[in-house]
């Protein structure tokens, strides 16, 4: 049995989730699974309940299941001051984080030739072909979950920490994923300055030991960003410390062209891992049946291939969304107007990917 915790959210959450459950419930069929799915509440959609953003129900339910499906939360930007929304990301994804010991975040940035025209870079500078950068950022230590205290109020502070095990965690996931892909791997830090930057290269050195076949190169954050923007094909697995891998994978994001195609997944001590799309939970398109469902749908089959190792499953996934780009079905973030692309909601895309996952 595999018990699946869906937890929507807010925003785009709940319409987009149901695409992916569509596509879970297809790949069923056509693989013989059986998925056991519980839905739960988070964030604003707990609160008016709960009065929390992360109740004691949802998190009994997310340390019951094997795997989590999450969809996004927050609300609109003019209404955070609200008790709903006040802190809600950060009472729901890092209290989540936390709950799961959630260490290792993936975040792959596809890049479609059939979407470069909204990718910012020139195609002199991308290229016209396919391909992927891999962001493995640490999720659980560093200056995120230092120490915060404002101890005076005219001064702040917040403590980066980092310790040898938990560098030695992800390096080592960094690694194995290199040497299943081109064998390179780009490390960041901020070594020319930072105790914690010091200490995460020297670990990632030591382990290179144990990969003699992975070429490793650390490069310094600042220089990482002027790179990706000149030349992001030079790179192929990333790894970060856990708050550069939030700003460097928020630069890879736009690669794409739309959050909208970026699913991510996040590996746990506990053994139960969580898959969400990148984008928030854009308030501004909820409920219009606009929004583009292939972040989540994209998440649920990176949870089929890292959870339950259903390789074929996963596959049929992600040609079937290969395909449906190929075939020129848009929604609105990734549509312009050019002969062969229809302009589709929600459901159509929803509904095409799964008529591409064939019985
Ligand atoms: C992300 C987000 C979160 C983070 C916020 C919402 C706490 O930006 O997942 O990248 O900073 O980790
Ligand atoms: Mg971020």
């Amino acid at each position: 049995m595999m018990k699946i915790a869906v937890l929507p959210g807010d925003g785009i959450g709940e319409e987009v989730m149901k695409e992916a459950l569509k596509v879970l419930k297809k790949v069923e069929a056509k693989f013989n699974l059986h998925f056991d799915f519980t839905h739960g509440l988070i964030g604003g959609a707990a609160w008016p309940q709960y009065k929390n953003h992360f109740p004691q129900e949802t998190q009994d339910l997310v340390l019951d299941s094997d795997a989590i499906l999450f969809g996004s939360v927050g609300g609109p930007v003019d209404a955070q001051s609200e008790p709903k929304w006040k802190d809600c990301e950060k009472n729901s994804i890092l209290s989540i984080r936390k709950l799961l010991g959630l260490t290792v975040n993936l975040r792959p940035a596809p890049i479609y030739k059939e979407l470069l025209d909204f990718c910012p870079l020139k195609t002199e500078i991308t290229g016209t072909e396919n391909f992927e950068i891999l962001v493995i950022r640490e999720l659980s230590g560093g200056i995120y979950f230092g120490e915060h205290s404002r101890p005076t109020v005219d001064t702040a502070k917040d403590v980066a920490e980092y310790d040898r095990k938990t560098i030695a965690h992800i390096a080592k996931f960094a690694f194995e994923s290199a040497m299943k892909r081109s064998k390179k791997l780009t490390s960041v830090d901020k070594a020319n300055v930072l105790e914690t930057s010091r200490l995460w290269r020297e670990v990632f050195e030591d382990t290179a030991k144990e990969y003699p076949e992975v070429k490793l190169e650390n490069v310094l954050v600042d220089n990482m960003v002027q790179q990706l923007v000149k030349n992001p094909r030079q790179f192929d697995v990333i790894a970060c410390p856990n708050l550069f891998g939030d700003i460097v994978s928020d630069l890879t994001s736009v690669l794409p062209g739309s959050l909208g195609m970026l699913g991510s997944a996040s590996f746990g001590n506990k053994n139960i891992h969580l898959y969400e799309p990148s984008g928030g939970s854009a308030p501004d398109i909820a409920g219009k049946g606009i929004a583009n469902p292939i972040a989540q749908i994209l998440s649920a089959s990176m949870m089929l291939r890292h959870s339950f190792h259903l390789v074929d499953a996963a596959d049929a996934i992600e040609n079937a969304v290969s395909e449906v780009m190929k075939n020129g079905l848009r929604t609105g973030d990734i549509y312009q107007k050019k002969e062969g692309l229809k302009l589709v909601g929600t459901v159509e895309m929803g509904d095409a990917i799964c008529a591409n996952i064939s019985l």
